[in-house]
């Protein structure tokens, strides 16, 4: 048994503990924000945030997650207004969108542990996010105006 909260709620896993918290948040708790794009690491598409820092789902495995706060983009804020995703609708970031969440999951733990977020930083913490449609730039922009409002 592995007990977590997520997103603020008590879950108790009693499955096999090698399975990887992106299955099992999509699977069989239904939270299809979190996407798989390539599962291994390598795309940021499943980022989600363990105890408040950045982490990929694919290489998460639920017996690493007792006792943890789990957040997804579900979780992220109430009524989607935590200043990330804010700007992001501000500035029209997302295209096709399949990689925003995790940029979103990626870009607010960036900002609410700093105070002031240079180009550097979003170099630094973006550089696991992969983007098909190249919205880098207004990634960067967004991230810009969250750090400012918050
Ligand atoms: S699906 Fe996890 S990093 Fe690509
Ligand atoms: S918005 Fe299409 S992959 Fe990023």
């Amino acid at each position: 048994m592995v007990r977590m909260m997520l997103n603020g709620v008590e879950q108790e896993f009693d499955g096999d503990g090698e399975t990887p918290l992106l299955w099992y948040l999509r699977d069989e708790l239904g939270l299809t924000g979190t996407k798989y794009g390539c599962g291994i690491g390598a795309c940021g598409a499943c980022t989600v945030h363990v105890d408040g820092n950045p982490t990929f789902a694919c290489l998460t495995t639920v017996s690493m997650l007792e006792g943890s706060q789990v957040t997804t983009i579900e979780g992220l804020s109430k009524n989607g207004d935590h200043p990330v995703q804010v700007a992001w609708r501000d500035l029209n970031v997302a295209q096709c969108g399949y990689c925003q969440a995790g940029q979103i999951m990626q870009a607010a733990s960036l900002v609410d542990q700093s105070d002031t977020v240079t180009d550097e930083d979003i170099d630094t913490a973006m550089n696991g996010n992969l983007c098909r449609c190249g919205t880098y730039p207004r990634i960067r922009a967004a991230i810009k105006q969250a750090a400012e409002a918050s």
